[in-house]
This record gives C-alpha cells, structure tokens and sequence, in this order.
C-alpha cells in the first residue's frame, strides 16, 4: 500500500505530520475537514479516477489553492501533462526519494502559506477600499443635510456655511492623525483659539491624542516643533471636562477654567497644563460622534477675542458653540472615516506576522510621525504650495505606515532570527522591498503610488549603493509567486529616488537604531547622531540629514508618546 511505504519514509521528519486514506471519497472529505498544508495524490485508486479526484478538488473554493502534488507510477509526459492541465502544482514518480519528497513538500508548504498571506493582506486591503467608499457617502449625505440646515438659520448663517465649507474639506483626508491635525486647526480658525486638543475615547477611558497652541509654538526655537504630548488618560466618567462631554455628549462652554463653580460636576485637571508650561482659562468643548456612539472630543482653549473680552479672560461665545457644534458633526465623520482606514493598515500589518505585533504597530507610528515631520521642513524648503503639502502629508503618513509590509512573505526563521542574518538569509530579507512594491504594482491613485515608492524604495540610499534599484513593473510580472534574491535591476541615486521613500529611509533607520532588536541593543542618541552624519550624502540625501538633526527633540518625544 503506497501509503504505508510514505509514512515510512517520512518517519524520520517530525515536523511534517502525515495521514493517509485509503479510497478517494475519504481523502476528500479529510481534506476538507484537516485542511492540509500539502496534498499528495496517488492516480491509482479503488473507486475513482485520480485525475477525476484532482480536477474535484480545484473546484472546491476550500481546496483549491491547497498545494497538491501527485505520486505516479508513470512517467509518462502526456499523464504528466494531463495532472498539470486538471491543476496539480507538482509530479514525483514513486516512489521518490525520501529526501526529494520531504523538500518538495517543505517548499509547497512554504509557498502555500506566502500565497495565503498575501491574499490575507489584499482582501483585508479591499474590505477596507469597500468600507471607505460606503463612509464617503455617508459624509456626502451629512454635507447636504448641512446645508439645508443653514437656509433655515438667521443671523449665524453665513459663518455657519462657511463651517460647513470647512468641513467638507475635511471629507477628502484618510489618515487618522491628518484629520485630527486639519480638523483642529479648521475649528481654531473660526474660533480664534489660541489652542486646542482632541482626545479620542477607547476601552481605558479618553486619551489626549493631539496638541496644538500657538503661544508655545511662537516660544520655540527656530527649526524646532512642538512636542507630542505625553500619554495623558482620563476616566470616562463626568470628573474631567473632556470626560464629562464624553459621558454627557453635549457641548461645554467655560468662561473659566481657573474658577469653576464647586458645585459642578467635573473639575479642570491641570495635567496638561503642567506639562507645558500654559494657562488654560477659556474653553469650548464638543463632542465627536457618530450616531450615538462618542468617538472622543475635542477641545478649543484661550479664545484671543475678537473684542469679547470679559474682565482679564477672552471668552468663546454662543455663535461659537452654534458653529463648533455643527463642525464636529462632520469632524465626527472624517474621523471615523479615517478610523478606518487606520485600522485597515494595521491588519495588514498585522498579518505581516512580526515577532511582536504591538511594537510593530509603534514601529509604524513613529516612522508614520517621523516621516511627516521632516515633510514639514521639506515641503518649506522646497516652496511647495499649502494645499499640495496637506494632500502629501496624508498621502506620506500611509505610505510610511505600510513600509516594511513586504516582511509578510519573509520566513520566521529569518524574520524573527535572534543573532546576525547570514548572507543568504540577508539577500532573502532585502526581498521585503519588491514584496511589498508588488502589491500596489497596479497603482492608480495617488495613496496607492505612495504606497509603492515607499515599500519598494525605502532601503535605496542616495549614493546608488542601496536596494532594489530601478524594479519596473515588467520586471515584477517576471516574478515568481516566491524568490529568495532581489532581481537584477539599475541602481536608483540621488533624486531618482522617490521623496517619500528617501525620507522614510532616514526615519527608519533612525528608529530601528534607537530601538532594540532581536538582533541588536539600542544605539545612544550621540551614535545615531554620528551615523546621520557619516551617512550624510551616502546613505542619506544631505538635506534630509539636517532636517532630522534639527528634529532629534521632536523625534525623541515621538518614542515616548508611542514607546
Ligand atoms: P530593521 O531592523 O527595521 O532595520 C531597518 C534598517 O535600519 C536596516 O536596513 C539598516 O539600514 C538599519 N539598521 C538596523 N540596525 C542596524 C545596525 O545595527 N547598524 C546599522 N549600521 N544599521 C542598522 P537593512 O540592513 O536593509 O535591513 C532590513 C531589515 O532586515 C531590518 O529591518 C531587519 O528586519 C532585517 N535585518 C537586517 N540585519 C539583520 C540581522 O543581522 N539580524 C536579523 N535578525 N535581522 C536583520
Ligand atoms: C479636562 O479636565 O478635560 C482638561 C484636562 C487637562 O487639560 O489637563
Ligand atoms: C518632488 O518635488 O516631489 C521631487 C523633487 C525631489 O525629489 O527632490
Ligand atoms: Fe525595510
Ligand atoms: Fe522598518
């Protein structure tokens, strides 16, 4: 019985476990319920023709991607020819040796995972492409019903249509923190805020996500930005303000913070404002939410007054409140929106298997705050217009995200190898670029460009010593499903390589240097200083260095918001 001989010969291998039927009905209904890693065929069997069996087993959606290899006793170039035509990916003749037999199984196993990852990425992918397209109507929808609303409305009118202008500005932004950053910085315009916060509500309770204030940013050195704010959560309860707008979800208007009523229900916590170094005395806070559900809140602080000033506090007033209520309706929706998307980008990276998914995930997002910031100092150095730097910065912030997702089809044994990669290991390990450049090959939108140039070119360095050079589409199409080695391609120098690629190689570097690794302990900040030196004009476009230089406090509250 062919059977019995396999399992012999596969005793010895204890990392493939094998199971073996006798007639055709049972090994499919085993496949089925097992889900096998690989499927080896006999074409002789009692009750069934083996080509018959093959051909059923494509055609089951379960089964057909299952790699499935036949055992024949013929080697017959028409059989072999007719098992390849029904869809059988392999053909030994038995019985083979054991140690060809164990390798073929070992590689169809490895190529059926990689092939079932990445068609766990894209549809991930997809599901959240089909999410978005649903949500943009619904922002379509609230935009409509919003300005109906103002033909209803008297002497606010025309400021409230000019909010409502603003906020469909805000409908075209996907990534989370750009929306919170345009939807802050919107609502202060039309406020005139000095400063302002958004706090986002999750399972522990409401944590601060995103600072601004024109005091202390005017305070700063040049070339210096804001830090983040450090990790501040409040409880979900009335206690705090922001709490007790999550809780109550209804608008807060304070004259002033420094003097509440004891009475109330919640207290001004000087947390934040210890941290920085600010007075915080006037407030308006709404709500942001979707149907019922509060996605968080956001803060508006110090009106400067246009001429609304009460005693030695400038105040927010009533058409204030109108027109911050009526933006945070659509705030409201371009963050969830962008919730969205976020959370479509870090399933993908999730399935990208890495040894440890939550630093991953903070990876990602320093690399993502990093990237953006050296965009900032770019995009002024380089004259390049508001509009087209707000669309870039978004378009930046997910490209950096998914940067290493190419790491989805490199083995664990190189991925999550504790010591040095050999050389061999390290050629598999610079294919994480072209993986990932491959997925969005068929790029059409600007997001999806991003996306490519960053993946696929993010270890390309500036002096042409990088990888993978110029990888073109036609290239990419002569690929097979797996590779071990980047192909053969021209080198890319200097400004050949994309922007957003050669800011994400310096952000990235920077953190894997100021990270630990299973292979390595972090770098002192003077180490990686001297590195961006040296790697200046080599590793680095020389401009790009001086503006992390000029970055490094910023970077460093970039680790300690997302340690
Ligand atoms: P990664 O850990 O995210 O590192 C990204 C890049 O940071 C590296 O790209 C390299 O340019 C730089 N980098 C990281 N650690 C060091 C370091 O100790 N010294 C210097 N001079 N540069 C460093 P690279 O070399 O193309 O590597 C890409 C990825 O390959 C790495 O991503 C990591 O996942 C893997 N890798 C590279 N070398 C090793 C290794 O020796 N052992 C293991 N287990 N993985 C490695
Ligand atoms: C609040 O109580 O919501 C404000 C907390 C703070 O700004 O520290
Ligand atoms: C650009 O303006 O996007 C290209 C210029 C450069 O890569 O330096
Ligand atoms: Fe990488
Ligand atoms: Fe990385």
């Amino acid at each position: 019985m062919i059977g019995e001989a396999v399992r012999r010969l596969l005793a010895p291998f204890t990392d493939i476990e094998f199971t073996a039927t006798q007639d055709a009905e049972t090994g499919y209904s085993l496949a089925l319920s097992r889900r096998p890693d690989v499927i080896l065929q006999d074409l002789m069997m009692p009750g069934v023709d083996g080509m018959e069996q093959i051909v059923r087993i494509r055609a089951n959606p379960d089964l057909a991607d299952t790699p499935l290899v036949v055992l024949s006793s013929h080697s017959d170039a028409v059989i072999k020819e007719q098992c390849f035509g029904a869809g059988a990916n392999d053909y030994l003749v038995k019985l083979p040796d054991a140690l060809e037999l164990v390798a073929r199984i070992r590689y169809h196993a490895r190529m059926g995972r990689a092939q079932r990852d990445r068609d766990r990425a894209m549809r991930a992918l997809a599901d959240s492409e089909a999410e978005l397209v649903r949500r943009n109507a619904e922002v379509d929808a609230a935009n409509r019903k919003l300005f109906a609303m103002n033909e209803l409305l008297g002497e606010e009118k025309q400021r409230l249509a000019e909010v409502g202008a603003l906020g469909t500005k805000l409908a075209s932004v996907q990534d989370l923190n750009e929306v919170m950053d345009q939807a802050l910085r919107l609502a202060r315009g039309f406020t005139d805020a000095d400063a302002g916060s958004i706090w986002i509500a999750g399972a522990e309770g409401i944590r601060l996500v995103y600072i601004q204030n024109d005091t202390l940013e005017a305070a700063l050195q040049p070339g210096q930005r804001l830090p983040l704010a450090g990790d501040v959560v409040l409880p979900r309860d009335g206690t705090s303000i922001a709490g007790y707008v999550a809780s109550t979800k209804k608008t807060l208007r304070i004259d002033d913070v420094q003097h509440l009523d004891a009475s109330l229900p919640y207290q001004f916590l000087s947390q934040v404002d210890v941290q920085s170094g600010y007075q915080t005395r006037s407030m308006l806070v709404a709500p942001l939410r979707v149907r019922d559900e509060v996605l968080g809140v956001l803060q508006l602080i110090n009106a400067r007054g246009r001429g609304k000033v009460s005693a030695d506090v400038a105040v927010f007033t009533p058409g204030d409140e109108a027109a911050l209520e009526l933006f945070a309706g659509m705030a409201s929706l371009a963050v969830e929106r962008a919730n969205l998307v976020r959370g479509g980008i870090m399933r993908l990276i999730a399935t990208a298997e890495m040894r440890d998914p939550t630093e991953t995930g903070a990876h990602v997002l320093r690399v993502a705050e990093c990237s953006v910031a050296m965009y900032d100092k770019w995009a002024a150095l380089h004259n390049v217009d508001e509009s087209k730097r707000l669309r870039q910065r978004d378009e930046l912030r997910l490209a950096a995200m998914v940067h290493d997702v190419g790491k989805v089809a490199i083995p664990d044994r190189i991925l999550k190898k504790p010591g040095k990669l050999d050389d061999v290991e390290y050629r598999h390990m610079q294919t994480h670029s072209v993986l990932g450049g491959r997925l969005f090959a068929d790029a059409s939108n600007p997001y999806d460009e991003a996306m490519r140039d960053v993946t696929m070119h993010h270890h390309d360095k500036w002096d042409g010593t990088g990888y993978p050079g110029s990888v073109n589409a036609a290239m990419m199409a002569q690929l097979p499903v797996e590779f071990d080695t980047i192909p053969v391609a021209k080198p890319l120098r200097d400004i050949e390589i994309p922007i957003f690629a050669r800011i994400v190689a310096v952000a990235d570097v920077y953190d894997a240097l100021t990270s630990k690794r299973a292979y390595k302990e972090p770098w002192t900040a003077e180490k990686v200083t001297e590195l961006l030196r040296s790697e200046s004009g080599r590793a680095f476009d020389p401009e790009l260095v001086d503006i992390a230089l000029e970055l490094q406090e910023y970077f460093r509250s970039v680790r300690l918001r997302f340690p």
